[in-house]
């Protein structure tokens, strides 16, 4: 039969409107993708960047060490089980095995600092405070190379816990510590240092320098990707940048705060709990 007028225009409508509704589908497929892609993107951007420079010669030189490491506790262990009590070399062979378990515990926690993690890496329960002494225990002396000297004022009376992937914030403190190291002359006066205060449910952490500053014109743009001032081959720009990432990720804030002849202080506020709790 013939269609007449009416059921023509309602049929041009119905597929006027089928058609936009799998438009609609195809733009919002399209959309996911493309939200996927750029999740992945950022994912891998900050990986490559977590293994950059130290993360990368941390694990590599860790790997390196490991193995005249074994000996030496393997060794130092069997010559001490064949000697007598009253052995006058006991004392150095267990100076000798001690200072080989320092060594150890040192490339244990450069590993699990540098350890190559994926995204989805799961969160667990830390406590922040925990998270800086390890990082200072692996950079301290590095820090404070030259004369600088470094100030640590530690709140950690009560507790905080957050829950954070592994070695996460360890690449928070670490980044600010170097910047702040960076950016310190060979004055006898250069000083640095890290604070924590408790407010309620927020740990504040401040790390400070009072070192070049932070022009007020930069201060955004530092957090920014690939962002630096350093000469080549010297920075990678994408310190701050990592740390704003996984700042936000834990739901805390990161911002800086900066006067020509004050100190810097880049501030690191964290949403915080007392005891694990899940
Ligand atoms: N404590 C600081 N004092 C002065 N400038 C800083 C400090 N921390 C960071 N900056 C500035 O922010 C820039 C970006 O830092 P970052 O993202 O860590 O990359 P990089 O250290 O590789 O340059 C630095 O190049 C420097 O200009
Ligand atoms: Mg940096």
């Amino acid at each position: 039969r013939l269609f007449n007028a009416d059921e023509i225009s309602l049929a041009t409508a119905l597929i006027a409107q089928a058609a936009t509704a799998i438009e609609n589908a195809r733009l919002y497929r399209d959309l996911e993708r493309s939200l996927a892609h750029l999740k992945q993107t950022q994912a891998s951007l900050v990986q490559a960047a977590r293994l950059s420079t130290i993360g990368e010669l941390a694990a590599v030189v860790a790997h390196q060490i490991n193995n005249p490491l074994t000996t030496i506790l393997a060794d130092s262990e069997l010559l001490l089980s064949d000697l007598p009590d009253d052995a006058p070399e006991r004392e150095a062979l267990l100076a000798i095995n001690r200072a080989g378990q320092r060594a150890h515990a040192v490339v244990k926690r450069l590993l699990s600092t540098a350890r190559r993690s994926a995204p989805e890496d799961k969160a667990a329960w830390v406590e922040v405070h925990q998270t800086i002494r390890n990082t200072l225990d692996l950079i301290s002396v590095h820090l404070t190379r030259g004369g600088v000297h470094l100030e640590v004022q530690l709140e950690s009376d009560p507790p905080s816990y957050i829950r954070a992937p592994q070695g996460y914030l360890e690449d928070v403190w670490l980044n600010l510590l170097l910047n702040a190291r960076d950016a310190l002359s060979n004055s006898a006066e250069a000083a640095m240092g890290v604070r924590s205060q408790r407010l309620g449910n927020t740990l504040e952490v401040l790390v400070w320098d009072n070192g070049v500053g932070v022009p007020p014109e930069l201060r955004q743009s530092i957090f920014e990707p690939f962002f630096t001032t350093k000469p080549n081959g010297q920075g990678t720009g994408l310190g701050l940048y990592i740390c704003k990432q996984i700042v936000t990720q834990v739901g805390g804030q990161i911002s800086v705060e900066s006067a020509p002849s004050q100190a810097t202080i880049f501030r690191v506020s964290l949403p915080v709990k007392t005891a694990m709790e899940d």
